[in-house]
């Protein structure tokens, strides 16, 4: 119950390593607040299923700033302040890196305006209220994506990269009411990349130091870690790929 009391927003909280992060914050006494965009139902069964009480869902679309001002003006009146603001929410779509025909500029500044954009403007919206706490952190999930070009498509890596660079910057700037993290995972079995199937993250694993699939948990273990023993750390990024990166 180290967490007892302090109030999370989790963004793309309805699904993967986002509901398994709200799971186990729920677990460490927070209050989460789960962000969906179209997983309405999903966040609702989700909340049965947190541990405590006093969670809540709210509505956040990353290409849409005033769904994030609704959700500030919720969360300042139902809780009075927010401690951690986790941005699990992303979206890819499978490119071949060599199809750049298919990754039209237009599709590409969409991909970059979502994740990027996205993250940004949500972090901005919230920076106020998170600066009336005392233990306020916020983390990014990013992915090894960013620093290796290799992922679901090139835009999807620039995206990231770019979040990661962002991290650096805010947490120089926001520095010391706000602590900033990134945390990158590679291959996570959720459905996150579509067509991609258990077998094939099984065969990625394999090629991988630790030869395991990297499970929603492992990530969301990661998170809790950054918010409960790594509070000497800001503007870096924290690797959960079983060593895929160098591999
Ligand atoms: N799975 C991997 O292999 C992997 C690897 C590295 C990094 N990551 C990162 O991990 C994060 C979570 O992904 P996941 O693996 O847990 O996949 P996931 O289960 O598909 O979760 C993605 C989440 O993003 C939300 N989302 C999508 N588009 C959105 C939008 N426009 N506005 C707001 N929310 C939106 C979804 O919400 P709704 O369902 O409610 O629409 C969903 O909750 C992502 O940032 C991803 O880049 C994943």
């Amino acid at each position: 119950m180290e967490l007892k009391n302090k109030v999370a927003l989790v963004t793309g909280g309805s699904s993967g390593i986002g509901a398994e992060t709200a799971k186990i914050l729920s677990k460490n006494g927070c209050k989460v607040v789960v962000g969906y965009n179209r997983g309405e139902k999903r966040a609702k069964n989700l909340i049965k299923k947190l541990y405590n009480n006093g969670h809540n869902i709210v509505k956040i679309d990353l290409r849409d700033q005033n769904c994030s001002e609704v959700a500030k003006k919720f969360i300042k009146k139902t809780y009075g302040k927010l401690d951690y603001l986790i941005n699990s929410a992303g979206y890819t779509e499978p490119i071949n890196h060599a199809d750049i025909s298919s990754l039209t500029p237009e599709k590409f500044n969409m991909i970059i305006n979502i994740n990027t954009g996205g993250t940004y403007s949500i972090i901005r919206t919230f920076v106020p209220l998170l600066n009336l706490s005392k233990s306020a952190t916020i983390v990014n999930v990013s992915s090894v994506s960013a620093f290796t070009g290799s992922g679901s498509n090139i835009a999807y890596c620039a995206a990231k990269a770019a979040i990661d660079t962002m991290t650096i910057s805010l947490a120089r700037a926001l520095g010391p009411k706000i602590r900033l993290l990134s945390v990158s995972p590679a291959a996570v079995a959720t459905n996150f990349v579509e067509g991609r199937t258990f077998e094939n993250l099984k065969n990625i694993a394999k090629k991988t130091p630790l030869k395991k699939v990297i499970k929603p948990k492992d990530v969301s273990l990661a998170i809790l870690a950054c918010l409960t023993h790594l509070k000497s750390s800001t503007g870096t990024r924290i690797i959960v790929d079983g060593g895929h990166h160098i591999k």
